[in-house]
């Protein structure tokens, strides 16, 4: 794409006062505005000027039940729906009356159009070298890397299978079914039998620890996991069964039957181990099934079970501001309506044209729900999986993907650049990376430098790059460039997505005028929406529903937890989080669930957690910790040193995971805490960011009452 010298106009990047925010020195934008369609390699663009944006954005937001009507005729229905919405707010239903299956669209109508034999699903395993230990009845892995490709025809009859297999363990329409899983081929083909035969899925990121599996499949009420013995990671391999035992103990503790544990063979290195056999733990013979020992006894023709528009097609469970995990819901018709849309428009997909999308994310993020499977699927599009990590077996390993495979469409997290930035210019020069015609990014805001450096060394000044701002809880893109269309400034996600009534406003509701930075709202009901927040109502009205309304109406909008300003062109610059919510190399983390963590731990009275810059991974953790005087005594003359730091942070990993473990440990006599004892974290926030000198030493026991003192009124 050609620089556009053009207008260039000072602007704040990303409100100073956000303290989540990748703090730019850059005072000014550089603007790059769409090419023509050839140029970027493209034969065409879906939507190709901005006025034509403009045009659909402000009929789609007119007259949403037109647009929506139109978007969702691209779906194949089993029944029609009758009208497109039902709206009691917070509560909508979309397409009601209507009937589908989201397998049924991203498998079976492609087999039945003619496209059997297309490839849908690319995968990569992370060893180099000829593995034989994979258990699935594919059998066509090359030597050198692990390759597999899967055509719909194949998706359909493998779906089919594992559909079969559940439905041979007693899961139902209406049940959930829990898949922890690495990134393999089977654990797209898990999800999708479960949508074939109408249980939902809650997928759990692999890198999540037993306490974190159990609290999920606990809450979700799920009776079945799908898991496998390992997974490949950088070189090691990530004990999942192992974890999935311990979760299992835990439930069995807590007196959640639990009724199946699915395997996949995929190490061979975790043999599941005498707990599973022992009838007086429960998970006997008859609760643990080999993938491979159950596919032969089932067969490959399972119908698609036809669902109700509004029946739940998966639960995703997100970090919240208090310590539990959020499940949530996301129902069949407005999702794959939302997703598909977005999926086609962002990315320009255009099918047998060539292109295969690579999504790096992890499936157990949303991002991978809708940008790995579905909305790829959909739009029949094959999509690329890797399994394993970008510097697996050396840093250049995505380059190298990119280049084998003749990637077109690149899409990954700001954190992820910035570790190739650091990574060096050189790796991905050494490969050929001309096969890339349009790049995205997601999870966070992204820092000019990064955007630029992503523009130049991956994209080759060539490549369109889309700035994709959603959430978990909105299913798909809520405002981001179209790359045909719309002219993009580095660090901004743009104008928002058809069909969505974005705005910045304040507390009341009103809108704001330019570049003041305020609350970020969704005016309108949008097909996408989360359709609540599991077993929890309360949750769902209040974290969403319950803080900004239409200052006319009264009625309520949605609003997102970030803060953001529109510029003079109604650009949006998200400038992150206001609640207490952490993103740590692009995931999402709730500082009570590191504090739960930490509090767990025997010699820990207190704990509070608050983010702080950093360089690659956005923000990273501190913790401020005030251990339990019975420590003291029992360490007489100790005090607390990075030997304890290892012992929590190891604690943490244990619980929650390694994405949570802390990067620092701060040790304090008392937390600092407002008069009614709300620990004061702007505060600590300071502190951590290095902002605030604390008059004393740091480095054994911080003592906050000085600060403390000095703050209290200003809480
Ligand atoms: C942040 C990930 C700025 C935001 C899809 C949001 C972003 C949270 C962007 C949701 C972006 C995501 N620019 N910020 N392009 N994309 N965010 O649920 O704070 O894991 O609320 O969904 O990520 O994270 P989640």
């Amino acid at each position: 794409m050609a620089p556009f010298p053009g207008p260039r106009r000072t602007l704040r990047i990303m409100a100073q006062e956000a303290p989540t925010d990748i703090h730019s020195s850059l005072n000014e934008t550089r603007i790059f505005h769409p090419q023509d369609a050839k140029c970027a390699g493209f034969d065409r663009w879906h939507i190709s000027s901005l006025t034509e944006y403009k045009d659909l954005h402000e009929r789609s937001v007119a007259d949403p039940e037109a647009f929506w009507r139109a978007e969702a005729a691209r779906l194949d229905w089993f029944t029609p729906f009758t009208h497109v919405l039902e709206w009691t707010p917070p509560d909508a239903k979309w397409f009601v009356g209507g009937s589908l299956n989201a397998c049924y669209n991203c498998v079976d109508r492609h087999v039945q159009a003619g496209h059997g034999d297309e490839t849908a699903i690319i995968w990569e395993g992370e060893p180099k070298g000829a593995h034989t230990s994979h258990s699935s009845s594919f059998s066509h892995y090359a030597a050198e890397p692990e390759i597999l490709e899967l055509t719909y025809r194949e998706l359909q009859s493998q779906t089919s299978r594992v559909a079969n297999m559940l439905k041979s363990l007693g899961v139902k329409k209406g049940d959930v079914v829990t898949i922890y899983m690495p990134m393999v081929p089977e654990l797209a083909v898990a999800m999708l039998a479960c949508a074939r035969i109408g249980a939902a899925h809650s997928v759990i990121f692999g890198g999540f620890a037993h306490t974190a599996i159990a609290e999920r499949v606990i809450d979700a009420h799920s009776r079945v996991i799908i898991t496998a013995d390992g997974g490949y990671r950088r070189g090691d391999i990530v004990p999942l069964l192992k974890n999935v035992e311990e979760a299992v103990e835990l439930l069995d503790s807590h007196g959640h039957i639990l009724n199946h544990v699915l395997c996949l063979k995929r190490t061979a290195q975790q043999p599941p181990s005498q707990r599973f056999h022992t009838g007086e733990r429960r998970f006997n013979n008859t609760r643990f099934h080999w993938w491979h020992d159950l596919a032969p006894t089932v067969t490959d023709a399972c119908p698609c079970e036809p669902m109700d528009s509004e029946d739940m097609l998966f639960l995703l469970y997100t970090s919240g501001s208090t310590g539990k995990p959020k499940g949530i819901q996301h129902t069949t018709a407005g999702y794959l309506a939302h997703v598909q849309m977005t999926a086609r428009l962002a990315f320009n997909l255009i099918p047998d044209s060539g292109q295969l999308f690579w999504c790096s994310a992890d499936i157990g993020w949303v991002t991978g729900h809708s940008y790995v499977v579905y909305g790829l699927l959909m739009n029949r599009v094959p999509t690329l999986m890797y399994e394993g990590a970008p510097n697996a077996p050396s840093n250049d390993r995505f380059w190298e993907i990119i280049a084998r495979h003749k990637v077109t469409h690149f899409y990954t997290a700001p954190t992820a650049i910035r570790t190739f930035m650091k990574w060096g210019n050189e790796l991905p020069a050494k490969h050929d990376l001309s096969s890339l015609k349009l790049l995205g990014t997601v999870g966070e805001p992204i820092n000019p430098e990064a955007w630029i450096w992503y523009h130049e060394h991956i994209g080759g000044k060539r490549c369109p790059i889309v700035d994709t701002y959603w959430q978990t809880e909105t299913a798909g893109h809520i405002c981001t460039p179209l790359p045909g269309a719309i002219a993009t400034k580095p660090g901004s996600c743009t104008l928002p997505m058809l069909g969505i009534d974005a705005a910045v406003v304040n507390e009341s509701g009103h809108e704001l005028p330019a570049n003041k930075g305020g609350l970020f709202v969704i005016r309108k009901p949008w097909p996408g929406m989360l359709r609540g927040v599991y077993h929890n109502r309360e949750r769902f009205v209040s974290n969403y529903w319950g803080r900004v309304k239409d200052p006319a109406t009264g009625q309520p909008y949605y609003f997102s937890a970030d803060g953001a300003r529109r510029d003079s062109d109604g650009y949006y610059w998200i400038q992150g989080r206001i609640d207490d919510v952490i993103k740590v190399s692009g995931h999402l983390l709730g500082t009570m669930e590191v504090e739960s963590a930490l509090v767990s731990h025997p010699s820990v009275a207190e704990a509070a957690v608050v983010g702080y810059p950093h360089e690659i991974k956005g923000n990273a953790i501190c913790a401020f910790v005030t251990l339990k005087s019975r420590w003291f005594s029992e360490h007489a003359g100790r005090q607390p040193d990075d030997e304890m730091r290892k012992e929590l942070a190891s604690h943490v990993t244990k619980e929650v995971g390694a994405l949570a473990r802390p990067d620092t440990i701060r040790f304090a006599e008392a937390l600092p805490k407002t008069r009614s004892g709300k620990i004061m974290r702007r505060l600590l926030r300071d502190v951590a960011c290095g902002v605030e000198k604390i008059t004393q030493d740091t480095t054994t026991l911080e003592d906050f009452t000085v600060v403390a003192k000095l703050r209290a009124d200003e809480e």
